[in-house]
């Protein structure tokens, strides 16, 4: 597969290149410059990306360019100005602030990382330092009206340089020059698409797992519903599924998501292991502590399973791209590892290698290879949902009855977003189920009942949000549905805040 390799110096938009270059159906891969690969020859070009740092810091990223002037190369803003200062130019500190906004008010027409770009285009400045003098073999290819040195070819290499970010939706051209790089610079072809990705990914873990039998823990979300089709696909019934039901998924969820997967003819195991995960969970009350025991319930149910599938060899799971690059990224791993990989912490003796399908996609490509297997919309557009279930909205202490009342609460809430046809358009919603009771009036009757928040947010990744702006016709709707149907309950809230400095769940 035609590669374009992206050194990371560690800037927050490592990864929206990446994600255009994948736009544009280019295979790429996000490596940290301390530790770049092996290049194969199917490598036919180098993106270096910017960095939080500056290049006259002390310790600032020094990436060895052995390639440069070898293949073609594209640098932006902390790449540009390396490139600059390594090879004898000047990277001072900027007197006027280059952030936000600037147009292009020179720009070199026979250049072929600018073609198509048009007169005065806006792209998006983020740096601290500029470009001073350039090496005499550095020429000029585009200027914004306070920074000259904008954009530079080196003359007789295929080397190119923009100070500004390509990636950002502020470039109104960016993806035009990304694809003239990719595609017109190194010469890639576009063909990486869902059918091929799944083609060639069925074909290498043919090759890979041979007659083994492979063991996954199906989540009923999108990443471990597509890496276990995938591997269907290849190995057929040597997949082994197996879902848990922990008493803390939504209402009848575990019986139609196990039915859909039967449907789809997974081999899979449901197992009822409700019983053990409310005993594990009773009478705490600190979330953490909740999440512990929840994680640890499920491998020792997971692993109680997998022990019954005779000689099992690897352990599949839907591990997404993301995830990979935190954890070897610049700043080493991730301190917050997302617990619903706690597949990832079984024990030792089980000696499985691990299989991970996905590891190469970001998000929106594992729904297109979803959708290209044949994934039902249902299980494809479903909600984030969090491993620890509801344990996580009930506050306080979890009991089957606290779990029954949120169920029917958190169902009203998500069908009426449905009927309505806000569902998606909501990236993700349930209910809370709060620690304390409030009066109110049924009737002539005095009542004493809890309390519930509904949540709705708006968001692109879960890592920022925004509460949706539902409509008050729909909330009272939902509301008066809640108080009537669900017993128990007198009294419903709407969370109105912003993640952050608030989080997406309460706990
Ligand atoms: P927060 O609450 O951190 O949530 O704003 C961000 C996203 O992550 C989900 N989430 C979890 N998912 N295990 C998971 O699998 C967890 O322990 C967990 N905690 C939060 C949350 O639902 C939201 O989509």
């Amino acid at each position: 597969m035609e590669t374009i390799i992206i050194l990371d110096h560690g800037s927050q938009y490592t990864q929206l290149i990446a994600r255009k270059v994948r736009e544009l159906n280019v295979y790429c891969e996000i490596h940290p410059f301390n530790n770049p690969p092996k290049f194969s020859d199917e490598v036919k070009g180098v993106i270096l990306s910017g960095s939080p740092c500056s290049v006259r810091d002390e310790n600032a990223p020094n990436p060895d360019l052995w390639f440069k002037g070898k293949m073609p190369v594209l640098g932006v803003c902390y790449g540009a100005q390396y490139m600059v200062q390594a090879f004898g130019g000047s990277v001072v500190a900027s007197k006027i602030r280059e952030y936000g906004r600037a147009n292009l008010n020179f720009i070199d027409k026979e250049s072929k990382l600018l073609k198509g770009v048009g007169d005065n285009s806006q792209v998006w400045m983020s740096h601290g330092d500029t470009i001073e003098s350039m090496p005499e073999s550095y020429k000029v290819i585009c200027s914004t009206e306070s920074v000259k040195n904008a954009g530079y070819k080196i003359e007789g290499e295929e080397t190119y340089a923009i100070q500004f970010h390509p990636e950002v939706y502020h470039s109104t051209d960016g993806l035009t020059m990304l694809k003239n790089f990719v595609v017109d610079i190194c010469g890639c072809e576009q063909n990486w698409t869902e059918d091929s990705f799944v083609e060639t990914t069925i074909k290498d873990l043919k090759e890979k797992l041979q007659d083994d039998k492979v063991v996954l823990g199906l989540s009923g979300g999108v990443d471990s519903s597509v890496a276990a089709l995938l591997l269907h696909r290849a190995i057929g019934d040597n997949l082994n599924c197996i879902f848990v039901d922990n008493g803390l998924l939504r209402k009848n969820e575990f019986e139609e998501v196990l039915a859909s997967y039967k449907g789809m003819g997974l081999n899979v195991i449901g197992v009822d292991a409700k019983k053990e995960f409310y005993s594990a969970l009773e009478g705490l009350t600190d979330p953490e502590k909740k999440r512990k025991a929840i994680g640890k319930t499920f491998i020792d149910v997971f692993d109680a399973e997998a022990a019954k599938i005779k000689d099992v060899k690897w352990l599949g799971q839907g591990t997404i791209y993301p995830d990979v690059i935190e954890s070897c990224s610049v700043k080493g791993p991730s301190v917050t590892i997302k617990s619903h990989h706690n597949v990832g912490g079984l024990p030792d003796y089980m000696k499985l290698k691990i299989v991970e399908p996905l590891r190469s996609l970001f998000k929106d490509e594992v729904r297109r290879v979803g959708r290209a297997l044949g994934l039902k919309d249902e299980l494809l557009g479903r909600h984030p949902f969090p491993g620890p279930g509801l344990a996580i909205r009930i506050l306080g202490d979890i009991t089957p009855e606290k779990v029954a009342i949120l169920q029917e609460v958190d169902a009203i809430f998500i069908d009426n977003l449905k009927k309505d046809g806000l569902y998606n358009k909501v990236w993700q919603a349930g209910a809370v189920l709060l620690p304390i009771q409030s009066v109110g009036v049924m009737g002539d009757e005095r009542t004493y009942e809890r309390v519930v928040a509904l949540r709705a947010v708006e968001s692109v990744d879960g890592m920022t949000a925004d509460w949706c702006y539902l409509p008050y016709e729909f909330l009272a709707k939902v509301s008066n549905e809640i108080i009537n149907k669900v017993k128990g309950v007198n009294r419903v809230c709407y969370d109105i805040s912003s993640k952050p400095p608030a989080t997406i769940e309460w706990e």
